[in-house]
């Protein structure tokens, strides 16, 4: 089963593209995310008040916290145009030129995925960002010459699942960096009730809950499983999304009351069980499990190290106590000899 198949993967699937009517607009209907929505507000204001351009925004953090709706909420609040591109789409230097060169003042840019930028077009980057230029060559051979565009003053909101893969000197070009965090679960109960609300979904409070608390602190995880819970509710029952209807209907699904599906315990029970609780690599781990080694970091391994299931050491990751608990495993086992690998 490959991740976009996953039900409880923060990653983005098709069937979630209708998300976009439950999108919050505006920084006061984002919930939680207090730290960076008080940052943002504050940001914001002093941009305005000041008429100028938002300093560039670095959003980063585990897929579905809502970087691209950070983004979106954004220009809406600073009343601006926002052009979308992604990393690995701007293929060649010259596709960003072009990019850059249909902007106007106070637009932003938003670059999702903008680790996965090519060196060259970094290149372009870096003037565009800092000094609002664009270095092109015009001609070629011993006449080519050097020319400076001027671009108007804009905005670059950057989205990464993996600040470590950003370049230094394009991270330094931020003048605002901040990291998502996973939804505590009054933030996930509110979000749960207001995209029942917007959907029309017949819901009670344990039925919030109960979902809320098996989304694995990810707002777009929350919205999907809330509408494989309404067909449940729909086919199974009366309508009305209850406490149990909601336990039912997860349970149905495999996924258990702290939102872990059958991949998630498959890395658990591999690392247990394969290798002893480890230390092992991510390679081998991935390899065991026939997944990619970066699906099971950007994806499985946030919300497992959130848990305190999942330990990183420079030798690998290892198991803890909580996650032997969780399986049900015994973990009185002699400690394994690291000399024998
Ligand atoms: N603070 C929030 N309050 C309510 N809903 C939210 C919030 N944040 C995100 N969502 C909802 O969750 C969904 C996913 O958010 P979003 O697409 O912004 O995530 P992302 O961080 O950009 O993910 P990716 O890394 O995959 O691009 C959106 O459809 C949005 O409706
Ligand atoms: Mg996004």
């Amino acid at each position: 089963m490959s991740d976009a198949d996953r039900m409880v993967s923060g990653k983005k699937r098709a069937e979630d593209r209708q998300d976009n009517a439950l999108r919050p607009r505006r920084l006061d209907e984002m919930t939680g995310q207090d730290r960076v929505v008080e940052n943002l507000r504050i940001l914001i204001e002093a941009a305005k008040a000041r008429r100028e351009a938002l300093d560039h925004v670095l959003l980063y953090g585990p897929p579905g916290l809502g970087k691209t709706t950070f983004a979106h909420v954004i220009a809406n609040e600073m009343d601006v145009n926002i052009r979308i591109t992604a990393g690995p789409s701007i293929e060649r230097a010259g596709d960003l030129a072009a990019i850059l060169t249909h902007l106007r003042e106070s637009d932003i840019l938003f670059i999702d995925e903008i680790h996965r930028l090519g060196r060259a077009v970094e290149e372009v980057l870096y003037p565009a960002m800092e000094d609002f230029a664009l270095d092109i060559v015009i001609g070629k051979g011993p006449s080519a010459k050097n020319v400076r565009l001027n671009l108007p003053r804009f905005t670059v909101i950057g989205a990464t699942t993996r600040l470590a893969l950003l370049t230094a000197p394009l991270r330094a070009r931020f003048g605002a960096v901040y990291r998502l965090d996973f939804y505590d679960q009054a933030a996930m109960e509110t979000i749960v009730e207001r995209a029942a609300g917007l959907l029309d979904v017949p819901i009670e409070l344990d039925g919030i809950r109960e979902i809320a608390s098996r989304a694995r602190g990810t707002p777009r995880i929350a919205l999907r499983l809330l509408k494989r819970v309404r067909d449940y509710a729909e086919v199974r029952a009366d309508g009305i999304i209850t406490g149990d209807i909601a336990d039912q209907a997860l349970d149905l699904l495999d996924i258990d009351e702290l939102g872990l599906d059958d991949i998630d315990r498959r890395v658990l029970r591999t690392i247990i069980e394969k290798f002893e609780g480890g230390p092992v690599g991510l390679e081998t781990i991935a390899a065991s499990i026939s997944e990619e080694s970066d699906t099971i970091m950007d994806v499985y391994e946030p919300y497992l190290l959130q848990l305190g299931f999942l330990e990183r050491t420079p030798r690998g990751r290892m198991a803890t106590r909580l996650a032997y608990e969780h399986l049900d495993i015994d973990n009185n086992r002699p400690p394994r000899q690291a000399s024998l690998f």
